[in-house]
């Protein structure tokens, strides 16, 4: 049966690749992209490529008001989602600043898609079986729930890595804690690290750090066919509260697994959401 599957940030990397994956084999994809010149390239590139339909809806994660309507958007077309792939993300050297005062990676990898994530949710429960996938990444050992440092001008000693990674262990903690509210229902949530993979995401690394990680770069089919399996396969069905892994063991740390945590994160971001929903 064809599906319908929302993507984020699937102008891209392994967006894309993953979209690819989809209408190769007939299903109806989504692309929820911030910069609409670019998406309308991977629309005519996916359309030359497969048979499903692929349509646009703009989404720029940077804004709360932004996700809102845009989520409006999809809620008005739409009658179900079958499957949610809540994938955009970025890494950024530098502090930087969401439309919101969000320090960025907290702002568009974690709070914009659980804004995103929670207004989608009753369209999603549309579906005969739903699931929800979101990118985290073996980053996610390196974080930590620093409420304090969400804004952007409460971070006064900036480090890359610990902030990407922070925002990797909240969209981890969220996949797990919104599977036990969704056990017994029709709907799945959960998790993966797609490997170190070769796309835009390191574009902003100084040379001599990309050419370290560039050492270990996986072309993005491989986390696109995982994602493909967690979405599609009989397989994954039934599976909820999982974290998946491309290139290295699963290992979830020890905090992404307490849910205490993740219920004291969802009551802090739904505080900071709840005007959007
Ligand atoms: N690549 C890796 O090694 C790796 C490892 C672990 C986890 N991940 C995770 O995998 C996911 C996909 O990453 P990728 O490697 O495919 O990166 P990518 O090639 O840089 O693609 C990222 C996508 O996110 C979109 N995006 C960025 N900021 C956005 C915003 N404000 N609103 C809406 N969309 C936005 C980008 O759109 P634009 O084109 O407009 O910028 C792009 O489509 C991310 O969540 C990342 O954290 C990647």
């Amino acid at each position: 049966m064809k599906k319908t599957i929302l993507i984020t940030g699937a102008n891209a990397g392994i967006g894309l690749t993953t979209a690819e994956e989809f209408v190769k084999e007939g299903h109806h994809v989504i692309l929820a992209c911030r910069n609409l010149e670019k998406a309308e390239q991977a629309k005519q590139h996916l359309q030359s490529i497969g048979t499903g339909q692929v349509d646009l809806v703009q989404l720029d994660l940077n804004s709360l008001e932004k996700v809102s309507l845009a989520a409006d958007e999809v809620l008005s077309k739409y009658s179900h989602i079958d499957v949610l792939v809540n994938n955009a993300g970025l890494i950024s050297q530098n502090l930087d600043i969401t439309e919101d005062g969000f320090e960025k990676h907290f702002g568009v990898n974690f709070l914009g898609h659980f804004l995103w994530t929670l207004k989608l949710l009753p369209i999603v429960k549309k579906s005969v079986q739903g699931r929800i996938i979101h990118l985290s990444s073996i980053g996610h050992w390196g974080g930590s729930i620093q409420p304090e440092k969400f804004l952007a001008k409460n971070n006064k000693h900036y480090i890359m890595f610990p902030s990407y990674g922070s925002s990797k262990l909240q969209n981890l903690l969220f996949s797990n804690l919104l599977a036990t509210q969704l056990e017994g229902s029709n709907v799945t949530s959960n998790a993966l690290h797609p490997g170190a993979v070769d796309s835009e995401l390191y574009r902003q690394l100084p040379k001599f750090q990309y050419a370290f990680v560039s050492l270990v770069l996986i072309p993005p089919s491989k986390p696109a066919n995982l994602i493909k399996r967690m979405a599609l396969d009989e397989d994954w069905a039934t599976k909820n509260g999982e974290y998946a892994s491309v290139q290295t063991p699963a290992w979830a740390s020890k905090k992404s697994k307490d849910l205490k945590l993740a219920q004291y994160l969802y009551d802090l971001s739904y505080d900071l959401v709840k005007t959007y929903l």
